[in-house]
C-alpha cells in the first residue's frame, strides 16, 4: 500500500501523524514522536512567551466523548525553534510542522516569521481556531478579520507549506464563505476540524460543571463529533479541492476512521486524542489497521481513495 503523500514539496513517508495538542509540548515526546511511525512530527501550539495550564479539572475524557479546556500551555516560540533543530538533527527526514496560534496581531506576525524563516521547520499550520483561552475569539468564526490577517500572512512573503486550523462549520452557507477567503491566497492546505468549542457537561450528582475554566465551557470531541468532522472535509474539499489539499483531524480511534475520511476528501490524517491515550504505539496499530481494511477492498494507493465516496 502506497501511503506517502507530498505537500508543496514536503514529503511525508506517511500520511498519519500527531495533531497539535497531547504529548507534543517538550523536547522529549516530539523526539519520540520523530522516531514512531508517525509520518511527521506536529509540535504544540506556541505562543510568544511560555503559557500555564488552565486551573484543573480542565481534561475529563469517557469512551464516547472528551470535553477539555487547557489554556494552550507552552514553552513559548522560542523553545520550539530549538526543539525543531534537534529533531532535524536526528531524524532529517521527518517534516517538522509548527503550529501557531493567534492570540494579537504583532506576536503573531512575530512568530510566523520566526517560523517561516526558520531552516529546520518545513510546515507553517496556523491555528486560527482554539475555543479555550478566555477572553480570545475564534477568530476563524470572524470572516473579515481572517480575511485581513491573510492577507497580512502572504504579504509577508510566505514560502513554506502554510495552512489554517478551522473550527467545525454547522451551515454549507458559512463553510461557503470560509472556503472563498482561502481560495483567494496561496493557501496549501486546511486542518478541520478543531474541536466544538464552547460546550457545557453537567454532572447531575455533584451539580456541577466537569471542568473548572471558562464557566465548564470547552472544547467537545467525541463520537458525536466525527460527523461533523466528516461533513466539513466534504464541504470543503467540494468547495475549493483544485486550490487546498484537506488534513484531517478528529476523533479516529482505528484504521476505518481513517478510511473513511479520505474517502470524504482528506489527503493526510492527525491524531489527537488516542495518540494522547496510547502513546506512539497508534501510529503503526492505526495505519496497519488501514492497510489491512483499504488491501481487502482491493486499494494499493491512498491517492485511489481520497475523495472517492460513492454516490447514493
Ligand atoms: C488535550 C488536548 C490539547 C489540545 N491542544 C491543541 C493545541 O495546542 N493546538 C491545536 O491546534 N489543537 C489542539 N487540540 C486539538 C487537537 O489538535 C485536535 O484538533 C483534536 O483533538 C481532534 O483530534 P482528535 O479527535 O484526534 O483528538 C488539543 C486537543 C486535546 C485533546
Amino acid at each position: 500500500m502506497h501511503i506517502s503523500q507530498t505537500l508543496k514539496t514536503v514529503e511525508f513517508p506517511s500520511f498519519i501523524f500527531n495533531a497539535s495538542g497531547p504529548r507534543c509540548t517538550t523536547q522529549g515526546e516530539l523526539l519520540k514522536i520523530a522516531g514512531s511511525s508517525a509520518g511527521g512530527i506536529t509540535m504544540k501550539s506556541c505562543s510568544p512567551e511560555a503559557r500555564q495550564w488552565n486551573p484543573e479539572p480542565r481534561y475529563i475524557e469517557v469512551d464516547m466523548w472528551s470535553i477539555n479546556s487547557m489554556g494552550l500551555p507552552n514553552h513559548g516560540y522560542k523553545k520550539y525553534l530549538e526543539y525543531a533543530a534537534e529533531i532535524k538533527k536526528q531524524f532529517p527526514n521527518k517534516p517538522i510542522i509548527a503550529s501557531i496560534v493567534w492570540f494579537c496581531p504583532e506576536d503573531f506576525f512575530l512568530l510566523i516569521k520566526a517560523f517561516q524563516e526558520d531552516k529546520n521547520v518545513d510546515v507553517l499550520e496556523v491555528n486560527l481556531s482554539c475555543p479555550n483561552v478566555v477572553g480570545k475569539p475564534q477568530i476563524a468564526y470572524d470572516f473579515e478579520t481572517t480575511d485581513e490577517l491573510l492577507q497580512q500572512i502572504f504579504a509577508l512573503g510566505i514560502t513554506k507549506p502554510i495552512g489554517f486550523k478551522l473550527p467545525p462549520y454547522f451551515d454549507p452557507v458559512h463553510t461557503e464563505m470560509m472556503a472563498n477567503i482561502l481560495k483567494k491566497y496561496p493557501v496549501d492546505f486546511i486542518t478541520c476540524i478543531n474541536s466544538v468549542g464552547n460546550t457545557l457537561i453537567i454532572d447531575p450528582e455533584t451539580e456541577q460543571p466537569l471542568i473548572a475554566p471558562k464557566w465548564g465551557l470547552g472544547g467537545l470531541w467525541g463520537d458525536y463529533v466525527k460527523p461533523v468532522a466528516l461533513a466539513n472535509v466534504r464541504m470543503f474539499y467540494k468547495m475549493i479541492w483544485d486550490k487546498t489539499k484537506i488534513i484531517w483531524c478528529g476523533w479516529i480511534k482505528n484504521g476505518i476512521d481513517v478510511f473513511e475520511h479520505l474517502l470524504a476528501g482528506a489527503s493526510l490524517v492527525q491524531l489527537g486524542t488516542v495518540f494522547g491515550k496510547e502513546d506512539t504505539d497508534c501510529f503503526e496499530r492505526i495505519e496497519s489497521e488501514f492497510i489491512e481494511y483499504a488491501s481487502s477492498k482491493g486499494y494499493s494507493d491512498i491517492s485511489e481513495i481520497i475523495w472517492n465516496l460513492k454516490e447514493l
